[in-house]
């Protein structure tokens, strides 16, 4: 008797709080991606961009924004499956179907920090950018503890 209720309730307070439902993005759970993507920077969602966008970036680790990351071809393949499979215009969930709303529908940003709906968001004076402890934009958990979980609250 009391799980319809819940239920009902549930679906009340995620009308009426979407920000609640919105701020989390479904974590990274595959062990390649979390350990190959993720030992200079988190292993960001694959929400936050567009399949193109990965396979672009999948593409070109050679030269990823300066870095060499070169992984092994069969690497390479499972992350890329991954990535795809879960991107943002793929399964469109919570934050990441805003982020899609604002890439242009042939754009291929290799950028999540580019994306105007970012950028909107994100509109800090340089000085918070400048501060030691975030230096960059992409270092999302500076300022979200929880990012790897997809917590961006
Ligand atoms: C050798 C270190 C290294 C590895 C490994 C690495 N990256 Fe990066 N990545 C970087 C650097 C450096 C940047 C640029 C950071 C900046 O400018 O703020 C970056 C930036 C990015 C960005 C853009 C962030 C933004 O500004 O929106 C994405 C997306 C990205 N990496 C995805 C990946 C993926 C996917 C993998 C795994 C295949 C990966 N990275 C592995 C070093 C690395
Ligand atoms: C300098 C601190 C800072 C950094 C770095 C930062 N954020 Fe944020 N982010 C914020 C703040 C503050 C908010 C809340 C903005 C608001 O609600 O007006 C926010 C909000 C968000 C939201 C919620 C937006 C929404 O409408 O639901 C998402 C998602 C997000 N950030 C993702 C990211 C990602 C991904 C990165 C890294 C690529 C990142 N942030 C880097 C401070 C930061």
């Amino acid at each position: 008797m009391t799980t319809p209720r819940l239920a009902i309730l549930g679906v009340v307070l995620m009308t009426a709080f979407p920000a609640i439902a919105d701020d989390r993005v479904p974590p990274v759970t595959d062990p390649v991606v979390i350990k190959e993507c993720g030992s200079c920077h988190m292993p960001f969602q694959p929400v936050f961009l567009p399949a193109r966008s990965w396979r672009a970036l999948l593409h070109g680790l050679g030269d990823h924004f300066g870095e060499d990351a070169t992984l092994p071809p069969e690497t390479v393949d499972i992350i890329r499956a991954y990535m795809t499979a879960n991107a943002g215009d793929v399964i469109g969930q919570g934050a990441g179907r805003k982020f899609m709303r604002w890439v242009a529908p042939n754009g291929t940003p290799k950028r999540i920090t580019e994306n105007p709906v970012f950028l909107k968001e994100h509109n800090f004076p340089e000085s918070v950018w400048k501060d030691p402890k975030v230096v960059t934009k992409s270092n999302c958990l500076a300022c979200h503890p929880a990012a790897t979980n997809g917590r961006f609250e």
